[in-house]
């Protein structure tokens, strides 16, 4: 019984490891704007990230920081160094929450 709760709770801090605070997550997407344009709603080639799915998109920037995925421009390998995987973590909650 004990392992079983053990075991619930790392699975419920891996999907929640970070509290959501939404005045960072909009501090923090500013820094996306110039290319995903404003709160990820891009009118360019650069593709729309407003309303991406939270852990598709933490993974996805957790692949390109880690150099697994690499993107036709590499634009993004370049950015997300840049940042803690606490704070893409923050980044995923806030676009995913964008209507
Ligand atoms: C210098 C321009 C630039 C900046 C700044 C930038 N991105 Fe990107 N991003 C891109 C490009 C271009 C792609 C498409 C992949 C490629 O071609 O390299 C992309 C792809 C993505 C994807 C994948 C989308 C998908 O549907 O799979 C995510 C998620 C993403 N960016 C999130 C972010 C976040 C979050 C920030 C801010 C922290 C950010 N980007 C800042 C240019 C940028």
């Amino acid at each position: 019984m004990k392992k079983l709760a053990l075991s619930l709770f790392c699975l419920a801090s891996m999907s929640f490891a970070v509290e959501y605070d939404a005045v960072r997550g909009e501090m923090l997407s500013l820094s996306c704007a110039n290319c995903h344009g404003t709160n990820g709603k891009s009118t360019t080639t650069i593709p729309v990230i407003a309303g991406l799915d939270k852990n598709y998109m933490y993974q996805k920037l957790l692949d390109y920081k880690a150099g697994k995925s690499v993107g036709d421009t590499q634009m993004m390998q370049k950015h997300t160094k840049g940042f803690t995987d606490e704070e893409l973590e923050q980044l995923s909650y806030y676009f995913s929450k964008v209507k």
